[in-house]
């Protein structure tokens, strides 16, 4: 099985309510070696009928946003959470979430990026398997067992509150810095490649993430 088989096998799913109202199943789509991978929430209107991830307003952002940190949409692969849009683009529900999360894990583990870019509160909370806040989490590298995940804020938030759009921004040049810290410690030798120094755990106990913040060494 590969990342190809894995998209054919989910063509005609029909493991949730939400099969009956999709035009089609939004896989996703970019490149299948890239070592960033983006995680969005659900297909919404233009998702659907064009079959891509991220080709509405929140897209256009979303590449504007790559743009800003030197990335193209051909650098990256990008996926969504739950494959298939959900009614009046309303909020995926627990068990859609439980019924697809294992085809998202199945596509990280046939794309193995270095970093996993999750867009928003579903994605992030989903990859930490945890109820932790966006905005608590947003702009950290967070390891998980099988993947670093790196949480920011969803490109459809700043254009619904203008207010965010400069931290999302942020989020961007963050993500830039971690990622240019990424490459100059795969350059390095194997001897002096730097244990990552963990940073200390956020202070309150029901928000915090799952796995311990990495401290990359650049910072
Ligand atoms: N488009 C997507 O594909 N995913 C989102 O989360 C939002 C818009």
């Amino acid at each position: 099985m590969n990342l190809t088989d894995l998209s054919a096998s989910l063509r005609d799913c029909e493991r949730c309510r939400l099969s009956s109202g999709r035009t089609q199943v939004v896989f996703g789509i970019g490149n299948p070696q890239a070592s960033i991978m983006f995680v969005g929430e659900a297909p919404g209107f233009y998702e659907d009928r064009q079959g891509e991830p991220f080709v509405g307003a929140a897209g256009k952002l979303l590449t504007e946003l790559l743009q800003s940190i030197g990335l193209t949409r051909s650098d990256i692969y990008i996926a969504n959470v739950i494959k298939c849009r959900p009614p009046n683009n309303r909020d995926p529900l627990p068990d859609e979430i439980e019924t697809c999360k294992p085809f998202l894990l199945q596509q990280i583990e046939f794309i193995r990026p270095k970093l996993v870019c999750t867009l928003g509160n579903f994605a992030t909370q989903t990859l930490l398997e945890k109820k932790v806040g966006i905005t608590k989490v947003r702009g950290q590298v967070i390891r998980m067992p099988q993947f670093l995940v790196f949480p920011l804020l969803h490109p459809a938030a700043a254009l619904h509150q203008g207010n965010l759009r400069g931290p999302l921004l942020e989020d961007f040049k963050k993500l830039k810095l971690v990622l240019d810290g990424m490459d100059k410690e795969s350059q390095k030798s194997p001897t002096q490649k730097s244990q990552a120094i963990p940073q200390p755990l956020a202070e309150s106990k029901k928000d915090t993430p799952a796995e311990t913040p990495v401290q990359m060494d650049l910072f």
